[in-house]
């Protein structure tokens, strides 16, 4: 008989979703209440005071219903005219799909692609900057899961400062697990998800608004309202009125706020030092059962995911499912669209921890040994001791 699909995975190790604590699980399985008892409108109220402290912003903060995707292309549609220019930093598949986005919405995309191993460089921003007139934003990831990679949002906003420029940031899967600041670094909108490290099922996506954003959305020739993308309908409703532009996912807000008390409780800059250990004890691992990052050095290495080139000759596929099938430990490869052979292991939020890392390597070291990689059964896991 096959294996339960929702029991199987014993170690949830992916770039999202993550593990979620039996906290938040209980949260999600309460009575769904009625969104405008009185109760409710606290707990939303509470919830997104919350959420604003994780964000460390004092900024609007509206909380979309959707997956993170939702907020990347709202934040487009919601300021841009059509012919308005773009700047999309482009090095990893998601600053990539920002163009998209752009396009679809009637922009016009200037593009600055770097090597997808390695992070945006500020002076190369600046130098397109002064090279281009009239760009109205500029789109930046945070952290470009896919590859891995960390990009200088507070030095490419604060470049976007002087040139006067809206800066759309997707921290999707690093707000909650690495610093940043949408208040000290000009980020106008801040995009999070709630299934990365927030450590909440896929559906839930927090955003902050700066002042000068809502004023772009104002002045937009036909401003975006009564849609499913608009922004503006958060504000006319939740934010002016505490009532909501349609019903809110009861369930999902009992979770995102458990899981925001959770976070708060641990403490930023202790999560934000956990994970800054258990990266560093999955690339050291990694490196000594001798296989290479995929970041061009580890300055730039992502604190919530590590990924991996696979040496050649090993079956990326048949590597994970050996994983997953033989030790319950569930990674990530490459995502479509971008063919790179390597792997992805996950570190965020829940998932996080220095037991998961020792499971993870673990398993790693097993499955490469199976698969014929000449491995030092121990080499891996005696880096990550040194972390416990
Ligand atoms: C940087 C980034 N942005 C956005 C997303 C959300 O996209 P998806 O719908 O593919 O999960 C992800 C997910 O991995 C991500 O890593």
């Amino acid at each position: 008989m096959q294996k339960d699909l929702r029991k199987k995975t014993k170690y949830l190790m992916t770039p999202g979703p993550v593990e979620i604590s039996p906290r938040t699980l209980r949260a999600l399985s309460l009575p769904v209440t009625h969104h405008y008892d009185p109760e409710f409108i606290t707990f939303f109220q509470d919830t997104t005071e919350k959420l604003q402290r994780i964000f460390q912003t004092k900024k609007d903060l509206i909380i979309m219903q959707g997956e993170a995707v939702l907020g990347l292309e709202a934040a487009v549609a919601n300021i841009l005219n059509r012919g308005d220019r773009v700047l999309v930093l482009d090095n990893g598949p998601y600053g990539a799909w920002f163009g998209i986005y752009v396009e679809n919405h009637g922009g016009e995309v200037v593009r600055l692609r770097e090597d997808y191993t390695k992070a945006i460089a500020p002076e190369k921003v600046k130098k397109k900057l002064e090279d281009e007139k009239d760009i109205k934003a500029i789109t930046v990831v945070h952290m470009d899961t896919p590859v891995g990679i960390t990009n200088p949002v507070e030095k490419i906003c604060a470049l976007a400062k002087q040139f006067d420029i809206l800066t759309i940031v997707d921290s999707v899967a690093a707000l909650g697990g690495m610093e940043i600041r949408p208040d000290e670094w000009n980020i106008d909108i801040c995009i999070c998800g709630s299934q990365k490290c927030l450590s909440c099922p896929p559906a839930l996506t927090p955003i902050s608004v700066s002042t000068r954003a809502w004023e772009a959305m104002e002045n937009k020739k036909n401003p975006l309202r009564n849609t499913y993308l608009s922004m503006l309908d958060y504000r006319e409703t939740w934010i002016k009125s505490r009532t909501f532009p349609f019903t809110p996912f009861v369930s999902e807000i009992y979770a995102i706020n458990e899981a925001a008390t959770e976070i708060l409780e641990e403490g930023l800059e202790n999560i934000f030092a956990r994970h800054k250990k258990v990266a560093r004890a999955i690339r050291e691992a990694v490196q000594a059962i001798g296989l290479e990052l995929w970041p061009e050095s580890e300055e730039i290495a992502s604190e919530t995911v590590t990924t991996v080139c696979i040496p050649d000759g090993i079956d990326d596929e048949r590597l994970r499912r050996t994983m997953a099938d033989e030790y319950g430990v569930l990674i990530a490869g490459e995502v479509t669209g971008f063919e790179s052979k390597i792997i992805r292991i996950g570190h965020m939020g829940y998932s996080a921890t220095i037991d998961n890392a020792l499971v993870a390597i673990t398993a790693l070291e097993k499955a490469l040994q199976k698969l014929g990689f000449q491995v030092k059964i121990g080499s891996g896991v005696e880096r990550v001791l040194h972390y416990v």
